[in-house]
């Protein structure tokens, strides 16, 4: 293995090949053909072009090195082929094809260029508009270039660029619609299949949060004059497509109550309770409730929960001496969180009592003298992008 590093040279006497500035590692590993180069960028990026043995191919080693956000470790891969399966390309002026190649790179929409070797015309091909290209010789004079993930920094070996070996390869591409992960397939007949998945997100008005089974989206709604019971919370997230949402995580937990505090507003004067999920099991509440341990103490298994992706339970941090269940007259078999005015003024300390503390509360009272319920937090998982496939 040799490294090389110039800003421009000639490979086993080929035209000059433009590496710009960069780096790049020969990988060649069987005789003294390169066959793939890992470009070395600064900042971490890497590419590979394959090179099929033909010296000729090494006219093709160019790469525009852009910083990028979505995609750093994709890279173009170049073989013979042709589109045979697309709704849509579009021409791209270039006088060469590494000009198309690296305006395919450079598209975060573009997975596939492609051109006969003379007269150059470039054409692009975005992600999910192209799903099948036809492997070709060499003699067909027709060059097609895939965007694809090379993991694990190895050089790809095999005769069946992109996907060497019949193994997939994949990559990542986005358009206006979503992000999108994409398959590159080589199993049926010569030619590679491309499939997509769409990267679900959480619809405008939501904001994300990381869990274990999946992640979720949370919306919360509320304000200083305004009050909800429980099931009208309810009805309301459903009709947002959405459930009450647990509290999974101490960020959750906090976003729901900081977000609480700035709907009741600057002049909101007191406390507020905003509807998380939680009601409490009908034999944590009825004669005998004592003799299921679970009903006991603060297990949040005396609940149900509407939102059926929770695994920690986390967020919910109990109030002090809660939950009290029947203390005060009625049973109080929902759970709702205190949204604390305090918690605008850190130089006061709540231990016991801190915004967004959990608490059981009667399911359809909405009014207390201190405090009424103001708002409630939605929750549900993100979406694929309407249109996205
Ligand atoms: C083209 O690809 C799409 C998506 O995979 C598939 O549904 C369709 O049947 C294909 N058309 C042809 C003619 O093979
Ligand atoms: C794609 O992902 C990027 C980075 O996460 C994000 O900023 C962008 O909004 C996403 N695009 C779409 C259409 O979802």
């Amino acid at each position: 293995m040799k490294t090389l590093s110039e800003t421009s040279r000639s490979i086993l006497g080929a035209p000059d090949i433009i590496l710009n500035t960069r780096e790049y590692e020969n990988m060649a590993t069987e005789d003294e053909i390169p066959k793939c180069f890992r470009l070395l960028h600064p900042i971490g990026f890497f590419a590979f072009i394959v090179f099929l043995n033909m010296p000729l191919f090494a006219l093709f080693l160019v790469l525009l090195l852009l910083p990028r956000t979505f995609s750093d470790s994709n890279s173009m891969i170049v073989t013979y082929g042709k589109p045979i399966n697309y709704t849509a390309s579009f021409s791209h002026i270039s006088t060469t094809w590494e000009e198309c190649v690296g305006a395919c790179y450079q598209s975060l929409s573009c997975v596939v260029a492609h051109t006969p070797e003379s007269p150059i015309n470039c054409k692009l091909f975005d992600v999910s508009k192209v799903f099948e290209v036809e492997k070709l010789e060499s003699s067909s004079g027709l060059l097609v270039a895939f965007k694809a993930i090379n993991s694990g920094n190895t050089c790809p070996i095999g005769d069946n660029p992109p996907t060497f070996g019949n193994s997939k390869n994949q990559g990542t591409a986005s358009n206006q619609i979503a992000n999108y992960t994409y398959d590159i397939d080589y199993s049926v007949g010569d030619t590679w299949q491309l499939s997509y998945t769409a990267i679900p997100v959480c619809p405008s008005g939501w904001t994300q949060f990381t869990r274990p089974s999946t992640n979720g989206c949370i919306q919360v709604i509320g304000g200083p004059d305004v009050t909800y019971t429980q099931s009208e919370a309810l009805t309301n997230c459903e009709n947002l497509g959405s459930t009450l949402t647990g509290l999974e995580t101490i960020d959750e937990r906090d976003f729901v109550a900081n977000t609480g505090i700035a709907l009741l507003g600057q002049d909101y004067p007191e406390y507020a309770g905003f509807w998380v999920s939680g009601t409490r099991k009908p034999e944590c509440y009825t004669d005998g409730w004592e003799g299921y341990s679970y009903c006991t103490g603060t297990s949040l298994q005396q609940f149900d929960f509407t939102d059926g992706y929770l695994t920690n339970y986390a967020g919910f941090t109990w109030d002090w001496q809660q939950p009290d269940r029947n203390l005060n007259g009625p049973w109080a078999n929902c759970i709702q969180i205190w949204i604390r005015n305090q918690a605008k003024f850190p130089q006061y300390y709540y231990t016991l009592f801190a915004n967004g503390n959990a608490d059981d509360a009667v399911c359809d009272v909405v009014d207390y003298q201190n405090y009424h319920l103001r708002g409630f937090a939605c929750g549900k998982i993100p979406e694929v992008p309407m249109g996205a496939i």
